[in-house]
Parts: C-alpha cells; sequence; structure tokens
C-alpha cells in the first residue's frame, strides 16, 4: 500500500512538474503549417492557442495545482467503471479459458481498488474483506484452473467475486448498485485466431 502510494505521488508529481515546464503551445515546426491544436483533428478548431483560457488549466502555485489534480483523479467512481469493465473481462476470460488474461484483469481489478481507496480511505473498511479474501480466492482459482485441477467451475468463482463486490456496495449503502453477470460480450479481446 505504501509502495503504491509512493508510486501515485510520484507519477502525479512528474505530471504536474512537467506540464509546468511544458510550453504554453507547441512549437510551430511541432504543429506543423495548418497549426491546429496538439491532438485537433486537421480543420479544427485550435483548442491549445495561447490567448485560449485553457493553455494552462493547471494552476502554477503547487497547492493550488495539488487540489485541482487531486480533484482530476476522481475517488471510486471511475475507478468503479474500470472494475466493472475488468469484472465482465474476467467472466470472459474464464469462458475462454484465457488464463493468463483472467489473471491480468483480477490483478487490475485489485490495484484500482487499492489506488482509490488511497483516494477515498473511508471507504477501506467495506473493502477489507474484498481484498483479504475475494481477490486471493480468484487468483487462488485462476491459478488451479490453468493447471486443470479445479472441482470448482469458473463460473461460480465470478458469481462469488459478484456476491463479494455487492457485499461492500451493500457496506457503502449503494445497493441499488446492483452487479449483475451479463451474457454480452463487448470486449474487443477475445481467443482465437487474429485476422
Ligand atoms: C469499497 C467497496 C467496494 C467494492 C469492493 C466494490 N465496489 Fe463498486 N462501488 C462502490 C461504491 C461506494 C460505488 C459508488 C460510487 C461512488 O460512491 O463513488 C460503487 C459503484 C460501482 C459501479 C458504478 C460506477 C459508475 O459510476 O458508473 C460499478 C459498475 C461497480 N461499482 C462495480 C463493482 C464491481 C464489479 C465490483 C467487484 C468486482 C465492485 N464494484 C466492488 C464500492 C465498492
Amino acid at each position: 500500500m505504501k509502495q503504491i502510494g509512493t508510486l501515485a505521488l510520484g507519477v502525479a508529481v512528474t505530471i504536474v512538474c512537467m506540464t509546468a515546464v511544458a510550453p504554453a503551445v507547441p512549437s510551430k515546426s511541432a504543429q506543423g503549417s495548418s497549426s491546429p491544436g496538439r491532438d485537433a483533428p486537421s480543420g479544427a478548431v485550435d483548442d491549445h492557442a495561447e490567448d485560449k483560457e485553457n493553455a494552462h488549466w493547471l494552476s502554477s502555485d503547487w497547492g493550488d495545482a495539488r487540489d485541482q489534480a487531486e480533484r482530476h483523479f476522481r475517488g471510486l467512481d471511475v475507478a468503479m467503471m474500470e472494475i466493472g469493465h475488468r469484472f465482465r473481462e474476467l467472466h470472459y476470460a474464464g469462458i475462454d479459458h484465457n488464463w493468463p488474461y483472467a489473471q491480468y484483469q483480477v490483478e487490475k481489478i485489485e490495484l484500482a481498488l487499492k489506488l482509490a481507496l488511497e483516494r477515498r480511505p473511508k471507504r477501506a473498511k467495506s473493502a477489507k474483506p474484498f481484498l483479504d479474501e475475494t481477490i486471493p480466492y480468484v487468483k487462488k482459482a485462476i491459478q488451479a484452473a490453468s493447471k486443470r485441477v479445479s472441482a470448482e467451475s469458473f463460473a461460480s468463482v465470478v458469481d462469488r467475486m459478484r456476491a463479494d463486490c455487492m457485499k461492500c456496495h451493500v457496506a457503502e449503502n449503494v445497493p441499488h448498485f446492483t452487479v449483475y453477470i451479463r451474457d454480452t460480450r463487448i470486449s474487443v479481446i477475445g481467443t482465437g485466431e487474429a485476422p
């Protein structure tokens, strides 16, 4: 947890520092002759011009910039969107028997949740059983499934995880955020021969 905190802070500081020393607008040669914004499509309104309000959205005052960066990192909401996506991917990784992908997804769910709890420590108590028990249980099940030694179907493992997501939603007073296992595949990742 400490290491993740240091890492996250390091990334935040790097972003802030890089932004502080970056020129307000890229040089003419970097922009090209039609001079659209850095990421604007050709012919689009230049939204990074020097005289525009958003040329520098991050304050040059470190205290203000830190407040801004904290707001932009968000709390649990965006992390939960990520976790929702990864949970669905985990389910399909199991159906595909794509165990390295399943392992990857459970690790990213853990990371996203830990970082979110660093930003919102009041939620940590409700998440503790999920981190201490559910995540290790799922990781173990993936190991067993990949070695074909599991008596348990991976679908039931995913369903237990779903129930444990809900325990935290109930504890955090959002029981109406009901987690389902969806039977519609929307990912661009799958198995088989790539075309
Ligand atoms: C801290 C305990 C906790 C755990 C564990 C947890 N959630 Fe959440 N989840 C929340 C809270 C709280 C919200 C409401 C968002 C907010 O208050 O910022 C939420 C919201 C969500 C949302 C809605 C996000 C949005 O803004 O659209 C999804 C999707 C979601 N959770 C999925 C999951 C899934 C899937 C799992 C399990 C793999 C899970 N959650 C585990 C606490 C948790």
